[in-house]
């Protein structure tokens, strides 16, 4: 049932890996200049920082929520923003702010004009999301002291901070929560001629030659989504070491690719799985998320969060009242495919 290999193509961190990790920070853009793509996020936030140093009153930068599906540069563009400003940034995510008194912690050791990156804002504990609203909203810390009777009420000033929250999903954020927040933005997937762009710009820090049409087939394979287009990439650089010599030509992209078993559309086996899942078991009637689950041996989240947004962008699946239903083009896909499922 549940797929015991780790999917290429899941858009989560890279593994713990120390070489793995050495390659993903050398690839993370660090200025509006290396970010490649999300032309009108950049011009927006932009204007903002050029605002705050303009004025060098000591206001702070707006915070700023950014959301949409996972690998498409949320995390990145925090450190961009915080390179930007010239501020430094700290960096935790709801679930690991366990109480109300761990963020606490935080927000006193932060300094003026910090930047505080908060992942997965969406999974804050609600104790805890009740503090951060009003540390945003005025820079004030309420704590209490004592027990009991004796208890009393204590309100400290805090840094003026900016917090930059990023979520995959906003439908389950608080809509107090929500409110703190002056800048919201949602990322788009990427443009083909983008992810090629940045293909090169990976290929070249890895120093690897890529042939420009290889570079195309790779950016129609890569999801629309940067860490996708990476992960894969370093796969076939891999690949042409061996079988080649080191060059990623179209003939050593098209093999590497079919040996990762990614389509024409970038689908996974694990995405065909669940479409050929739902399509054997319920034709065109809508099924619910759990039951998709269910038969997939996935984490509901998981579908939500990581298969989900990539098929409904391209129309292979369809969410309904009712349930998720595989569309006409995602039954076609998987007639042409024939055999490779
Ligand atoms: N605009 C971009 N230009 C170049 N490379 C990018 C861009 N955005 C992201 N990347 C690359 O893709 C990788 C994934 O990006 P990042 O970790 O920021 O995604 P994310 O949106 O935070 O994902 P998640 O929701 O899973 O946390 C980065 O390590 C970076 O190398
Ligand atoms: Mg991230």
């Amino acid at each position: 049932m549940g797929m015991a290999i780790e999917r290429l193509v899941e858009p989560t961190m890279a593994q713990n890996d120390s070489e793995e990790e050495r390659i993903e920070i050398s690839l993370r853009p660090v200025t509006f200049v290396e970010y490649i793509g999300q032309e009108h996020l950049k011009n927006n936030l932009k204007l903002a920082i050029e605002a705050v140093k303009k004025r060098a009153d000591g206001s702070t930068l707006d915070h700023i929520l950014l959301y949409g599906p996972p690998g498409l540069g949320k995390t990145t563009m925090a450190g961009v923003i915080a390179h930007e400003l010239g501020a430094s940034l700290r960096v935790t995510s709801g679930p690991a702010i366990e109480r109300a008194g761990d963020l606490a912690s935080i927000l006193t050791n932060l300094k003026d004009g910090d930047v505080l990156f908060i992942d997965e804002i969406h999974r804050l504990r609600r104790a805890v999301e009740e503090v951060l609203y009003s540390a945003m909203e005025d820079y004030k810390l309420d704590i209490v002291i004592g027990k009991g009777p004796a208890a009393r009420s204590v309100r400290l000033d805090l840094p003026h901070f900016t917090v930059i929250g990023a979520t995959t999903r906003t439908g389950s954020l608080a809509g107090p929560l929500r409110d703190r927040f002056g800048i919201i933005h949602r990322l788009e997937y990427y443009k083909e001629p983008e992810i090629e762009q940045i293909l090169r710009r990976t290929a070249g820090i890895l120093k690897t030659e890529i042939q420009p049409e290889a570079c195309s087939l790779l950016a129609t394979r890569s999801r629309l989504t940067p860490r996708i287009a990476n992960r894969i990439f370093k796969r076939v650089r891999d690949y042409a070491d061996v079988n080649g010599d080191g060059i990623v030509d179209t003939k050593i992209a098209a093999d590497a690719l079919k040996l990762m078993e990614i389509d024409e559309l970038g689908l996974d086996p694990a995405d065909r799985n669940m479409l050929k899942l739902m399509i054997e078991n319920y034709g065109d009637r809508p099924v619910g998320l759990t039951t998709i689950a269910a038969l997939t041996g996935d984490e509901a989240t998981t579908i939500e969060d990581f298969y989900e947004p990539y098929l409904l962008q391209l129309g292979l699946l369809m969410r309904t009242p009712k349930g998720r239903v595989v569309t006409e083009k995602g039954r076609k896909h998987l007639q042409e495919l024939g055999n490779m499922i």
